[in-house]
């Protein structure tokens, strides 16, 4: 290589970067004078050929014209970046498809229970709410459960602060609590309003569980009643079959247990056949046959009295049903915790 070759070289360069007009054009310039198997480079790997003097001359000539390049590539990289990007506005954004923007959507459990809550509106009953906050009698006395009773322990409730109560809170004779279940909305309902009553309440418990796949500290209920100067038992399980064929499909199957609940006289826990196998026996019903999917019962003349109704002249039923218990029977899921972690992956299923 002579110094004659490298005018000419530079000669092709300065009529090559002249004709540059965009970022692309750009682009394959640089590739072809720097890029590694590039002029650039491989004019500098001949130099060990050369003699020392000419090595040095020719040298210094390629590192200022490689210098050149290289400036001049920073310098107009930005101008064509931005020409390229506002031209490609102009030609084809209005017709590129749109940004889609994420929606969001109601949260599983939030879904069943106003499936649920639909089901018994539809049957004329009305949706309540009541406090998370509640007081002892409401959660308990008023509705028979005694004082010895094992859920009223300090193991298994939640109590706010019962020192602090009953020291600054001379007033309040009463321990607060974190409800345990939607029950003691009977007692407010009842103690606002006359019969005829038919209502549903749905909403958050709270007991200190420790938290695996089928328990949380926090979970969702609906309580539901009816009271009246005739409620029968086969009121409530006309009312029972007709939600339940509702949630599970009209083939289901439903029996009631006698079982004691100390707010309801008789009481039944209520089954359905196995949603899984159909009633021959799984690992999901235990190989039962049967899934629990709720408690039930007439409505003890003890708490009607509580909250000043003639229990000589009103009956009435109530039941209470576990909403994540539903909801993973539905949707087959094997772990509550699901439906509290905030998994995206999780939540989009639904
Ligand atoms: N309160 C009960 C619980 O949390 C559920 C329940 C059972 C509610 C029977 C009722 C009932 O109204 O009649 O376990």
């Amino acid at each position: 290589m002579s110094d004659f070759d490298f005018d000419q070289i530079q000669k092709t360069v300065e009529a090559e970067l002249e004709r540059i007009t965009s970022f692309q054009q750009l682009q394959v310039f640089q590739h072809k004078y720097l890029g590694r198997k590039g002029v650039i480079p491989s004019l500098t790997r001949q130099l060990s050929k050369l003699e020392p003097v000419q090595r040095r001359q020719l040298g210094q000539r390629i590192n200022a014209l490689k210098q050149r390049l290289i400036n001049y590539i920073a310098e107009k990289e930005p101008l064509f970046k931005t020409q390229a990007s506002s031209q490609s506005f102009s030609l084809s954004e209005l017709s590129l498809p749109g940004i889609a923007q994420e929606l969001g959507h109601l949260h599983p459990i939030t879904r069943v229970i106003e499936e649920i809550c639909g089901v018994f509106m539809r049957m004329g009953f009305s949706v309540v709410e009541g406090p998370e906050i509640e007081t002892e009698y409401n959660n308990f006395t008023g509705l028979n459960i005694p004082l010895e009773h094992p859920a009223r322990d300090v193991f298994d409730t939640f109590y706010l602060e019962p020192r602090a109560w009953i020291r600054d809170r001379k007033e309040l004779k009463e321990r607060l609590l974190l409800r345990s279940h939607t029950s003691p909305v009977q007692i407010r309902v009842m103690r606002a309003r006359k019969p005829p009553l038919a209502v549903v309440v749905p909403g958050r418990v709270y007991r200190p569980d420790a938290v695996d796949a089928s328990h949380s500290f926090m979970f969702h209920q609906i309580e539901g009643f009816m009271v009246d100067e005739d409620i029968r038992f086969s009121d409530l399980k006309g009312v029972l079959e007709v939600f339940l064929k509702a949630i599970f499909g009209q083939e289901i199957s439903m029996r009631f247990r006698p079982h004691f609940f100390p707010f309801t006289e008789p009481s039944a826990e209520v089954d359905i056949g196995c949603i899984i196998c159909k009633g021959e026996g799984c690992s999901v019903c235990s190989r039962k046959g049967w899934l629990e999917i709720l408690g039930a019962g007439m409505i003890h003349p003890n708490v009607f009295k509580n909250v000043g109704y003639d229990p000589n002249k009103y009956t009435g039923f109530a039941f209470g049903l576990g909403v994540e218990r539903i909801a993973m029977l539905k949707y087959s899921i094997n772990d509550i915790r699901l439906f509290f972690e905030n998994d995206l992956r999780f939540l989009k299923q639904f």
